[in-house]
């Protein structure tokens, strides 16, 4: 196999999220943090874990990161927008997923790191109140505003490549209408003010103009319109989506995929979670509760194949519920109560109860897109990219056939295209293998 001509991660990474809340803050903090020390982030799949070359018999396993011209993590600089939080501190301590212990050593760093006015609607997140907005008021000139944000971080910071992830938050649901057909269309529409477009299609419109790649890790459409498709691919520039794949629905993608390849059946999940943070907070209205929804009832659809599988997998009550509880803050609980069935049809159940703590299990999300994204730019990629839907809970897929959602098939398509473009032979597992 000939490795791709990919061009080398030299000189500074603008990573700039959209949103600097209690994720966002949580990400830099930690990237901050390992930098400070030395010792490896946690949870990153980009820096924490191996690849297997040739055969087993070759012992060949580097680091991900040994392996693939990755930027380091000393060469990042941070940025973002954010309509309430002042700064990456400020947002970290009000959302209070970190120790003070733990922002001390990074605290001045961290109050560097400050946010630049959003682009902000409140029609689109009716729960929030936001005071750090833009002047512009025509969603073109909003755009402008953005590129322009988006050049002197740039220039300021000496970067010589960026990348931007949406860490903002869900917005009310949407259906996707005339004006996101094309990127004529997209343009006239914010150029009259359309209230089909949302902040972030206006966020991710701006990245893909300046050359940008563009990662959503929230549920709300963006990077999946048909304009943007487009623009991607005119611009080749990277893009992926949607919602970060943590916590409840990292644990749906890791069991039913264990039940399927034991063919055995499901009859119902129902799944609770309880949280008290501002994203719980967003979540507790209707219209942006019922876009996370339709990201989350997806998974085990795609997963269990019932049109496949009638027997097993053909009459499944799916629920999923959604409680804002402020005593939890970002410390969510979530409840599943799964009813599987077996041999002779014999019913069993599995319960789980999962305290985790959602951003701490998004922050390495956040480093592994932003520096894979970066990696898929430098590798000549545009459009979808679909081998990054391993961290993803509602994946796009780059062509007609919906995206895979098993975890593990996700896992080996990531590595396999990474031992593609570096002229390594893909590891099929086989007998032979
Ligand atoms: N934490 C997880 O495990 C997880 C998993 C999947 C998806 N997500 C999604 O990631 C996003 C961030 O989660 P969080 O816990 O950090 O939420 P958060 O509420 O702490 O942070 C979101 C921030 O986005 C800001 N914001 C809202 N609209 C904006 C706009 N138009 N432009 C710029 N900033 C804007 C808010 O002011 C807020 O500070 C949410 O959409 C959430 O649903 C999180």
């Amino acid at each position: 196999m000939t490795a791709r001509d990919i061009a080398p991660a030299t000189g500074k990474l603008g990573v700039l999220t959209p949103g600097m809340g209690a994720v966002s803050s949580t990400f830099i903090a930690g990237v901050l943090a390992a930098r400070q020390s030395g010792q490896a982030p946690l949870g990153s799949v980009s820096q924490m874990a191996h690849i297997r070359l040739g055969t087993r018999e070759d012992g060949r396993n580097p680091l991900i990161k040994d392996f693939a011209p990755l930027a380091s993590l000393d060469d990042i600089v941070f940025g973002g927008w954010d309509p309430i939080s002042a700064n990456a501190l400020e947002a970290a301590r009000t959302c209070g997923v970190l120790e003070e212990k733990d922002l001390a050593p990074i605290s001045a760093e961290m109050e560097g790191i400050v946010a630049m006015d959003a682009v902000f609607d409140q029609k689109w997140v009716s729960r929030l109140d936001g005071t750090r907005v833009k002047v512009e008021t025509n969603m073109w000139d909003q755009a402008m505003a953005l590129i322009a944000d988006i050049e002197n971080f740039r220039t300021e910071n000496g970067c010589d490549r960026m990348v931007m992830v949406w860490c903002g938050s869900t917005e009310a649901f949407q259906e996707p209408s005339a004006v996101h057909n094309t990127i004529a269309a997209f343009e006239a529409g914010l150029k009259a003010n359309d209230d089909n477009i949302s902040p972030s299609q206006i966020y991710v419109y701006a990245a893909l103009q300046s050359g940008v790649p563009f990662a959503n890790g929230a549920p709300n459409l963006s990077t999946d319109l048909p304009c943007m498709i487009e623009l991607a691919q005119r611009n080749g520039v990277p893009i992926a989506g949607r919602d970060f794949k943590t916590g409840q629905t990292l644990m749906k993608t890791l069991i039913a995929p264990g039940l399927k390849a034991r063919m055995l059946g499901l009859r119902g999940w129902y799944s609770t979670n309880i949280l008290g943070n501002r994203d719980g907070e967003v979540l507790d209205a209707p219209e942006n509760f019922k876009t996370k929804e339709e990201s989350k009832l997806g998974v085990l659809h795609k997963i269990l194949e019932p049109e496949v599988y009638p027997d097993l997998y053909g009459n499944i009550d799916h629920v999923v519920r959604i409680n804002y509880y402020p005593p939890r803050g970002d410390n969510k609980e979530g409840w599943d109560a799964i009813d599987i069935f077996g041999w002779m049809g014999y019913p069993m159940q599995i319960k789980i109860d999962f305290l985790c703590r959602d951003s701490i299990l998004a922050a390495p999300i956040v480093l592994d897109l932003a520096l894979f994204m970066d990696l898929a730019m430098r590798a000549g990629e545009s459009g979808v990219q679909e081998w990054l839907s391993f961290y993803l809970k509602a994946p796009q897929a780059a062509g007609d056939a919906p995206a895979e959602q098993d975890l593990f098939i996700q896992q080996s398509k990531l590595k396999n295209t990474l031992r593609e473009w570096m002229g390594e032979e893909p590891v099929t597992h086989s007998e032979a293998g």
